[in-house]
């Protein structure tokens, strides 16, 4: 195909989307959409032949990788088979998936609800905690995000909830430990862990028997910045809630699916939630699916007590066949190990990073989760832009660190003063080092916005 071809289709592509469709989170004037034609293992190509690195997975949730050929086959196969029953019917597809969910997440998680992502699984787990305990409020976090459905936006704590409220009644939120930026003022060597102290005199002003959950992200997703609380911090939330007779939710739809080196993060402690959401690894998404994994004790509860609620599309058949092709395939080609292995890779080399840029005020990574945060300087902490700034604009200052990093041919999600890196778990140590060069590189445009005390104290 001809260059003015391919530049044609480029063009006509992006223009029917711009015009019929309404992207999320942005307004729709002047949006600039890569138009993707292709992608395999950790690569896409846009409708001009370009090819990137995926650093970001898409939105964290290709985790073995593009167009995996054993998945599609799983969905194929599928497909001639049976590619839908009601979900009062029982498949082999659904019950084999709900089985392998109940072998590869924490503790005594036992059975699955199947939904079509992950806003509706932490809908979902949130009304089962609801029925369960017969309590009316659920305990999120400020600084999290948890989908936009209309319960899940309320769940979520940071800017977006506003623009949708008044949402689900009795949906709070607390602070949780965001170390670099600590709420209370503290060091996570010396302090008392005020965050969690905080929590439970939350709890006693709401009235625990009033309570029926608090929710988390194990580890706070590439919105939020990819959060490390300290390793005591989730036995606390655990002995906490066993304390009050309140559920632990762990919302592991970004960090689940060897993203952090583990199974799930929530693995790094040994802490087993009572209830599990999650969806986007689970199929590759390939095909949407989300599940909300219950304790045992839940579902015994559960086994005199309806379910009262439903979908057409619980236990998608195809999508149940891209789950269980995905667990195999996470299994057979040790993405979890290398997820672990590279993930010492990335953090060493995002402390080379540090070290060498002043903008840079501090990295973190789990596995192959990881963020860079951006500051004017280093002493102050002080942010290197407003936070204010749109969350998705191209404009703005990580416009010029976008620019590099496109025309390096890697694909990141950044927001203000972040740039998330989150590659599927099959790349390679090569291709994770030529990506993070080009982070590197990119970086010298945040460098170039420090302030004058920002550049004395980085000296
Ligand atoms: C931690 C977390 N929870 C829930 C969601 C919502 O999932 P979905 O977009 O599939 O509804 C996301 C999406 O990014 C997420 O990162």
């Amino acid at each position: 195909m001809s260059t003015t071809n391919q530049q044609a289709s480029a063009n006509d592509i992006s223009a029917e989307n711009l015009k019929h469709v309404l992207f999320p989170w942005s307004q729709q004037g002047g949006l600039g959409a890569i138009p993707v034609t292709r992608a395999e293992g950790v690569f896409f190509w846009d409708a001009d032949g370009k090819r990137y690195i995926d650093f970001a997975s898409q939105l964290v949730c290709v985790n073995a990788g593009h167009q995996h050929p054993k998945i599609i086959k799983a969905i194929q196969d599928q497909a001639e088979t049976l590619c839908y029953a009601a979900p009062s019917f029982a498949t082999d597809v659904r019950g084999k998936l709900a089985r392998m969910i109940a072998e590869v997440t924490p503790g005594d998680l036992t059975k699955s609800y199947f939904t079509c992502g992950g806003a509706e699984s932490n809908d979902y787990a949130v009304k089962i905690a609801k029925m369960v305990t017969g309590r009316p409020k659920v305990i999120a976090r400020y600084r999290a995000y948890h989908g936009a459905s209309h319960g899940a936006i309320s769940l979520t704590g940071d800017w977006r909830r506003a623009y949708n409220e008044p949402g689900m009644v009795g949906a709070l939120h607390s602070f949780q430990p965001y170390c670099y930026r600590c709420t209370f003022g503290q060091e996570p060597e010396t302090c008392n862990r005020e965050c969690v102290s905080s929590l439970e005199e939350m709890i006693e002003f709401e009235n625990p028997d009033f309570v029926a959950a608090i929710i988390v992200e194990s580890i706070a997703g590439v919105a939020q910045g990819v959060y490390l609380p300290p390793d005591d911090i989730m036995p606390r939330l655990r002995a906490l809630c066993d304390k009050y007779g309140i559920l632990l939710i762990a919302d592991e739809v970004m960090s689940g699916w060897g993203r952090t080196g583990k199974w799930f993060a929530m693995d790094h402690w040994d802490v087993v939630p009572d209830i599990l959401s999650t969806a986007k690894g689970l199929t590759n998404s390939m095909v949407p699916l989300g599940a909300v994994v219950v304790s045992q004790k839940i579902a015994d509860y559960m086994e005199d007590h309806t379910l009262w609620s439903g979908s057409t599309y619980s236990g998608h058949a195809l999508a149940c066949a891209a789950g269980i092709a995905s667990i195999e395939v996470y299994q057979e080609e040790g993405l979890i190990e290398n997820s672990a292995k590279l993930g010492e890779v990335l953090a060493q080399v995002l402390g080379e990073i540090k070290a060498k840029h002043p903008s840079v005020g501090d990295v973190r990574a789990k596995g192959l989760f990881g963020a860079i945060e951006l500051v004017k300087n280093r002493e102050t902490r002080e942010r290197l832009m407003p936070i204010k700034e749109e969350p998705y604009t191209t404009k703005g200052g990580m416009s010029a660190i976008k620019k590099t990093l496109a025309e390096g041919g890697v694909y990141t999600l950044n927001r203000p003063n972040l740039l998330s890196i989150a590659p599927p778990l099959c790349i390679t140590e090569e291709q994770l080092r030529e990506g993070l060069a080009v982070i590197d590189k990119s970086l010298d445009h945040a460098d170039a916005m420090l302030d004058s005390a920002g550049r004395v104290a980085a000296q």
